[in-house]
């Protein structure tokens, strides 16, 4: 597997480029996340289309994992799914945890109109591959169908003010984002973004995804933040703004003492074995 680096002033995916890279590998499949995690951006459909029939031409798939798609500003029309018959080298892939809020639901689908690839895909699932709370789940979901387009709606519009919010700390580089998270670059007053997410979970109880473990370059000076509830996003700004604050007037200070002073501070938590979930779990 190669990777393919993303300019880091917008993390925007020229798709062009993007073939090349594919077809000077010879690659046999080329994966897009869209809208992408961690950065949040999204590529148009008419884009992803153009990508395709490249990567057609030179017998390569193209999976697009569509697992955030309902948070974009026009949700499922930014989905591919109106195309694959015109188009069977797609594969889509989409966790539905992500957009009914459960994590470690294990529901998802993948949907392709090249019948050999789905049915040898379905020969090799395991027998239980749906266990019986997530079907449970899908037998229910369309009675939920309007909370569900609501639930996106605020989910952007909460997105929106978050996005607001972290933009007024100093130095603070927020992304546009297409999902129901923020990508954002840290201070260069800040150690690291590993250290940070330390310092939110030891001192103030916020557990943040930071991309310190990511494949891509610097990634330990990126945040990746999920907008909550409007008190919750408020609470993690302030904190955010507070430690700015100490890093910005002390660096050296606050990049040593922070997590064993804090550690001691909040009792609850033991700094080792949280850092060890940190490093597992982001
Ligand atoms: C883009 C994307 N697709 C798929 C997944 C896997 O989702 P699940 O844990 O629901 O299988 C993740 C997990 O974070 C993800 O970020």
């Amino acid at each position: 597997m190669s990777c393919f680096e993303l300019p880091a002033d917008t993390f925007d995916l020229n798709v062009s480029d993007f073939a090349n890279y594919a077809k000077t590998r010879q690659a046999s499949v080329a994966v897009v996340v869209n809208p992408n995690n961690p950065t949040g951006r999204l590529v148009s459909v008419k884009n992803l289309l153009r990508l395709a029939s490249s990567l057609a031409a030179a017998k390569c798939r193209l999976v697009i994992d569509e697992s955030f798609i309902e948070f974009t500003g026009v949700g499922k029309k930014n989905s591919v799914e109106g195309f694959l018959s015109e188009y069977p080298n797609i594969i889509i892939l989409k966790s539905l945890c992500k957009i009914i809020g459960l994590g470690g639901a294990r529901l998802g689908y993948l949907a392709s109109a090249d019948k050999q690839l789905v049915q040898a895909v379905r020969r090799r699932l395991p027998l239980w591959n749906v266990n019986g709370i997530a079907e449970y789940l899908l037998w229910i979901l369309p009675e939920f169908r309007d909370e569900w387009r609501a639930s996106f709606r605020r989910t952007r519009a909460d997105v929106r003010s978050f996005s607001q919010m972290l933009r007024s700390i100093p130095n603070f580089k927020v992304f546009p984002s297409h999902a129901n998270f923020l990508f954002c670059r840290i201070p260069n007053a800040w150690p690291g973004a590993k250290h940070a997410a330390e310092i939110l979970a030891i001192r103030y109880g916020l557990l943040v995804r930071h991309c310190g473990y990511q494949s891509m370059k610097d990634g330990d000076r990126y945040l990746r933040l999920t907008a909550r509830r409007n008190e919750e996003n408020t609470g993690l700004v302030a904190a955010l703004r507070q430690i700015n604050e100490d890093f910005s007037s002390s660096v050296k200070a606050a990049a040593t003492d922070f997590p064993v002073a804090s550690a001691h501070r909040a009792g609850n938590l033991h700094a080792s074995s949280l850092r060890r979930h940190l490093d597992v779990d982001g």
